[in-house]
């Protein structure tokens, strides 16, 4: 693991569709993101996000979850955390990843772990916070980039973006409008992370 010099090597883990990793590549290829996306894990075998590692010629694997629905068994996480660290893997980014990560993937990248929650947390951890938000009626949600730590959405904040929600918003036009923020958000956080992580070492 780098102490914040030159190119960061990121490992991203998600579920889904993979459009907050997509923008993680798109500011590499840019020039404003100087990392590299080592690797990519998700524990659905069907996520998208496998597929558009694979497009963009990324390796791509599948985490056993030994059958579990929800649950991320300490085995898979160590194996995880193995696989990260093999690949010189400087900072994982959660991007979408429905698992709750506990002690041993967090004792192996300690503070280097990071979160995209869509919401302005503390405010609907959890589950769809997109929807919880419409539901409750607030007038203004957004997104997240936090550390990681072993409880759900609490850990420390890194960044924040906001967003109106509108009177006709519906849980789906608000996680678009949510979205257009992440991808911003996401490669910023990371480097102000990995601007952390050098003056840290330069301090120490
Ligand atoms: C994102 O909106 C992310 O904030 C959310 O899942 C979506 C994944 O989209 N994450 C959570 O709700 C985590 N608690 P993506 O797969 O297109 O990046």
């Amino acid at each position: 693991m780098s102490t914040g010099k030159g190119t960061i090597k990121l490992g991203v883990l998600g579920s889904g569709s993979g459009s907050n990793m997509q923008a993680i590549l798109d500011a590499i290829e840019n020039g404003s993101l100087d990392a590299e996306i080592v690797l990519v894990l998700s524990d659905n075998p069907e996520a998208y996000i496998l597929e558009r590692a694979q497009k963009a010629g990324i390796r791509a694997e599948v985490i056993d979850c030994a059958g579990y629905k929800t649950r991320f068994p300490d085995a898979s996480q160590a194996a995880v955390a193995e696989q990260l660290k093999s690949a010189g893997v400087d900072i994982v980014c959660l991007a979408g990843f429905m698992r709750l990560v506990k002690a041993p993937l967090l004792e192996v990248f300690p503070q280097r772990i990071l979160n995209i929650h869509p919401s302005i947390l503390p405010a609907y951890p959890g589950l769809m916070a997109w929807k919880q938000a419409v539901q409750d009626g607030a007038r203004e949600s957004g997104c997240t980039v936090h550390y990681v730590d072993a409880g759900m959405d609490t850990g420390p904040t890194i960044l924040q973006a906001k967003v109106p929600v509108l009177v006709d918003d519906t849980a789906d036009t608000l996680h678009a409008r949510i979205q257009v923020e992440e991808h911003q958000l996401y490669p910023d956080a990371i480097r102000l992370v990995w601007k952390d992580i050098q003056s840290n070492a330069s301090t120490s």
